[in-house]
């Protein structure tokens, strides 16, 4: 397997001066559950100022005004739920209309785990031919059924921490962190997807390709800026980039979104909800 180092960042995506909401692309993201509803808004936080026209976020109904109170410009669509306040029921054929005009989907972020959502997310994972970035717990529930990313068609983004790139690959963290560059290049070429392996220095790999991301600093060690991540991806494949290079300007972005909330904020003060906050200041350096 012959891996290129990268290091130019791609093209963003053009705002051509007619362009209008679906020229922009519509992203969707499933998640959220009781006690979780801050994971999902703040995906919805990055695919909005991704540059996405517009952003969609699947949820489960206990949580839906709070979600919808954290962004007027949501456009939420509540589901029936189970005791625990995690989408239920819902099956895969009653949501294929809504999912037909979306550009990418999102999936995890605090959707907590169930074998209702692993039905789901399978079918969805198997059958959906746009871009899917998959995050959080349905990565820990696609640890399961790893064979979902063979049958089904790619697009693929993957974006685990090493906590849950353990589960995936079924190595120890110790192996991972060791051999972050060669195990993430070997998982992304297996299963034929875009890896973001996450933490310091944030590899970006297609088993063909690697960029090792030099933006971020660790006051973003604080809960819910992954889920950011989430929504700044699925925000720019919705507009259209393709996955390798929607992953690595992504992940770029976010880590400048976080050393500009530093400078200001300092590390310690910084907190998940002030990322999507400076994306704005990010996206100068391109516009
Ligand atoms: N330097 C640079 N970047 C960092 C550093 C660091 N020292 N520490 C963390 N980051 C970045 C990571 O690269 C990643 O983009 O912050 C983000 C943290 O993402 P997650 O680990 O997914 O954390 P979080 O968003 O809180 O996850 C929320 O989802 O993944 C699950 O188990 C997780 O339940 C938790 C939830
Ligand atoms: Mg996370």
């Amino acid at each position: 397997m012959i891996v290129d180092q990268v290091t130019d960042l791609p093209r963003p995506p053009q705002r051509p001066a007619s362009g209008h909401k679906g020229t922009f692309g519509r992203t969707m993201l499933i998640g959220g559950s009781r006690g979780m509803g801050g994971a999902i808004s703040l995906s919805g936080m990055g695919a909005l100022r991704s540059g996405a026209g517009l952003v969609y976020l699947v949820i489960p109904k206990g949580i839906a005004d709070v979600v919808a109170g954290h962004s007027p410009s949501y456009l939420t669509i509540p589901l029936p739920e189970d005791d625990s306040g995690r989408i239920s029921s819902i099956t895969y054929a009653d949501l294929k209309s809504q999912l037909k005009d979306k550009d990418s989907l999102g999936l995890g972020p605090g959707c907590g785990q169930s074998d209702h959502l692993k039905e789901l997310f399978r079918n969805i994972l198997l059958h959906e031919e746009k871009p899917i970035v998959v995050d959080a717990d349905a990565l820990n529930m696609l640890a399961d059924m790893l064979d979902v990313l063979h049958e089904g068609p790619v697009p693929r983004v993957l974006t685990p921490h090493p906590g849950e790139f353990s589960r995936l690959a079924n190595l120890p963290i110790k192996t991972i962190d060791k051999h972050r560059q060669q195990v993430a290049a070997e998982f992304a070429d297996v299963y034929d997807v875009t890896l973001i392996l996450k933490g310091e220095k944030t590899i970006v790999t297609d088993g063909h390709r690697m960029y090792v991301n030099p933006t971020g600093n660790s006051g973003m060690a604080t809960g819910g800026t992954g889920d950011v991540l989430t929504g700044i991806i699925s925000g720019l494949l919705a507009q259209g980039m393709l996955a390798f290079e929607a992953a690595q300007l992504g992940t770029y972005l976010h880590g400048l979104s976080g050393d500009l909330a530093a400078q200001e904020l300092s590390q310690p003060g910084m907190i998940s909800s002030d990322l999507p906050r400076y994306l704005g200041k990010a996206w100068q350096q391109f516009y």
